[in-house]
C-alpha cells in the first residue's frame, strides 16, 4: 500500500472514501466539523439518528453526502474520549482498515489522526493510524487462487496533513514494510519457507538496501565453529540449517551494534519428542522470532536509521529421522557448555544458545533475541503481551517503552537466579528443560547462561506472533517493538 500526504480541504478531496474519526459524546473533530458544514449539517443529523456509530471499533459507511467531493465517508468510532489512548486508537484504526479492506474500494483519504487524546501528538497518531490501516489491508496471496469476491485491499491511502508530517508517513511506511515482510514470512508454508528460503530472503534484502552486508553460514561452517547444540536439532532434517547474518552500518564504525537474534525454526515437529497433530499444526510460525527481527531490520534499513545493527537468524528445521538427536543425548555448545537434551521439542533454546555465543564476536552494545520459545508463555500472558526477560533494567525499560509507544507491547517477567537450579542434571552442565513450573522463565534462564556479561533481553513471542480465530495468521510481532527501539536509539 502506498502512503502519502494531502493537505487540501477534506471536503474537496476527490477520493473513493473519506475516513473520519468520532468519539462518543465528544466534540466533533476538525474534519468532522468541516464535513458537517459542507454537507449542510448531515453529520450532526446522522449522529443524532444513530446512523453514525461512535463506540470503539465501530465503522459506518455513509454514501453520497452532499457538498463533498468524496464518494463516501467512513465514520470510525473511537469510543469515549476520556478513555481514549494509543492502544484503543490503534484498535479503532484497525477496524477502519478492515472495513476498507472488505469494501471494493482501493483509494481512501484518512483524517482520523485529528481526533485528540492524552499527550499523544498528531505525528504519533498519524503514524499509528497509517500502520494500523496498512496492517489490516495485508492479504496473503502466495499460495491461493484469488476468487472474484476476494477482499480488495486499499492500494493508496492519503493522509490529511502538511509537509511537517512527512517524517511520520516515512516511519509508518518503513514500519509497515517491516510488518508486511514479517507477516508474509510467518504465513508462508514450511515446505516453501525453509532455512534456505530465509537465507535467499536475506540476500534479497541485502541487495535492495544501502549499507547492508550479508553472510550465510552453512552446516559445515557451523560445525567448524563448534555449534553442536544448533546442529543437533538440525540433524534430523533433510533441509540444512543456515546461520544468516545481516549487517547494517548506519552509524560510525566504532559505535557498538544492536544485535538482534531470531529463532528461525521453519518447522517444529518436536523432533523425536514428537508433538501431537493438534500441537504441530501451526508450527510453521516457529520462525516468528526470525520474521520479527527481519521485519525490524527492513524498517531500519528502509529509513536508513543512524544505528549499527546485526541481525542474526538461526534457521533450522526440527524433524525426527534416524540421524535425529535423542532424548538423553549430551551435546557441547559453541560456548563449551554441555547440554543434556531431555526433550527435543525444547529446540529453540538449543538453536539460540549457539547464535547467542556466536553474536558476541560483533562486540554488541545490547543483544535482543526474539523467539516463539514456550507454550508456557502463551499460558502466562495469552496473545496480547510479548514476554520480556532481561538481565539489564535499562534495556528492559527501553524495550517496554518502545512497545508501548507503537502498541506492540511486552510485559516483563523475572529472571531470578532461584529458577536456575531447575536446569540442574547429574549428566551435563545443564539440561534443556526445567519442568512444569515457570516454563517461560526456565527457558530464559537457559538462554541467559549464553549471554553472561552481556546486556541481553529475550522476547518470547509464542503468544503474540500468531493470531488465532478471525483473520488467523502471523501478526508480524515483534517487528514494531524492535523497529521502534532502533528508531528511539537512532534519534
Ligand atoms: N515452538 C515451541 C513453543 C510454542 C508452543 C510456540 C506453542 C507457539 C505455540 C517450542 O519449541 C516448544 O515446543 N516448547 C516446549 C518446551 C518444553 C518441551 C519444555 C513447550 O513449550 O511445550
Ligand atoms: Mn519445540
Ligand atoms: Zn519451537
Amino acid at each position: 500500500m502506498q502512503l502519502n500526504l494531502d493537505s487540501n480541504q477534506p471536503a474537496g478531496i476527490q477520493t473513493e472514501c473519506l475516513v473520519i474519526g468520532f468519539t462518543e459524546g465528544g466534540p466533533l473533530s476538525p474534519t468532522a466539523k468541516a464535513v458537517d458544514e459542507a454537507s449542510g449539517g448531515s453529520i450532526s443529523r446522522m449522529l443524532e439518528s444513530g446512523d453514525i456509530e461512535t463506540g470503539l471499533g465501530t465503522t459506518s459507511f455513509l454514501p453520497g453526502l452532499p457538498g463533498l467531493a468524496a464518494q463516501r465517508v467512513l465514520a470510525v468510532g473511537f469510543g469515549k474520549q476520556e478513555k481514549l489512548n494509543l492502544a484503543r486508537f490503534d484498535r479503532g484504526c484497525l477496524a477502519a482498515g478492515k472495513a476498507l479492506r472488505d469494501h471494493p474500494l482501493t483509494h481512501c483519504h484518512v483524517c482520523v489522526h485529528d481526533v485528540e487524546f492524552g499527550e499523544i501528538d498528531i505525528a504519533r497518531r498519524l503514524k499509528q493510524a497509517a500502520l494500523a490501516i496498512h496492517r489490516a489491508n495485508y492479504l496473503y496471496t502466495a499460495t491461493k487462487t484469488l476468487k472474484d469476491d476476494a477482499p480488495a485491499p486499499v492500494q493508496t491511502a492519503s493522509f490529511q496533513g502538511e509537509d511537517d508530517l512527512q517524517p511520520a508517513i516515512d516511519q509508518a511506511d518503513a514500519f509497515a514494510s517491516g510488518f508486511e515482510k514479517a507477516k508474509n514470512l510467518g504465513d508462508l508454508p514450511p515446505n516453501i519457507c525453509n532455512p534456505a528460503y530465509l537465507a535467499a530472503e536475506a540476500a534479497t534484502i541485502a541487495g535492495q538496501y544501502e549499507n547492508v552486508e550479508l553472510e550465510v553460514l552453512e552446516e559445515d561452517a557451523m560445525a567448524e565453529l563448534g555449534m553442536d547444540a544448533l546442529l543437533s536439532i538440525s540433524s534430523g532434517s533433510a533441509n540444512g540449517a543456515r546461520l544468516i547474518v545481516l549487517k547494517y552500518s548506519g552509524a560510525a564504525d566504532d559505535q557498538a551494534p544492536v544485535v538482534l537474534v531470531g529463532k528461525g525454526v521453519t518447522f517444529d515437529s518436536g523432533g523425536l519428542s514428537l508433538k501431537s497433530g493438534e500441537n504441530m499444526m501451526q508450527m510453521k510460525y516457529d520462525m516468528g522470532g526470525a520474521a520479527g527481527v527481519i521485519g525490524a531490520f527492513v524498517a531500519c534499513v528502509k529509513l536508513q536509521m543512524s544505528v549499527n545493527v546485526v541481525c542474526i537468524v538461526a534457521a533450522v528445521e526440527n524433524m525426527p529421522d534416524g540421524a535425529a538427536c535423542r532424548p538423553g543425548d549430551v551435546v557441547t555448545s559453541m560456548s563449551g557448555k554441555t547440554i543434556e537434551v531431555l526433550n527435543t521439542d525444547a529446540e529453540g533454546r538449543m538453536v539460540l544458545c549457539d547464535a547467542l555465543t556466536y553474536c558476541q564476536k560483533f562486540k554488541p552494545d545490547v543483544i535482543i533475541d526474539a523467539a516463539t520459545l514456550t507454550g508456557a508463555c502463551v499460558i502466562a500472558l495469552g496473545h496480547h503481551a510479548t514476554g520480556l526477560i532481561s538481565n539489564d533494567d535499562a534495556l528492559a525499560d527501553d524495550l517496554l517503552a518502545a512497545g508501548q509507544s507503537i502498541v506492540d507491547r511486552a510485559w516483563r517477567l523475572p529472571l531470578w537466579e532461584e529458577y536456575q537450579s531447575q536446569l540442574d542434571t547429574p549428566f551435563a552442565d545443564m539440561k534443556n528443560i526445567g519442568g512444569m513450573p515457570a516454563g517461560v522463565l526456565t527457558a530464559a534462564c537457559f538462554l541467559s547462561r549464553f549471554a553472561e556479561d552481556q546486556r541481553w533481553a529475550h522476547l518470547d513471542v509464542a503468544g503474540s506472533a500468531w493470531k488465532w480465530g478471525s483473520d488467523e495468521g502471523a501478526t508480524g510481532r515483534p517487528a514494531g517493538l524492535l523497529a521502534q527501539y532502533l528508531l528511539d536509539r537512532s534519534s
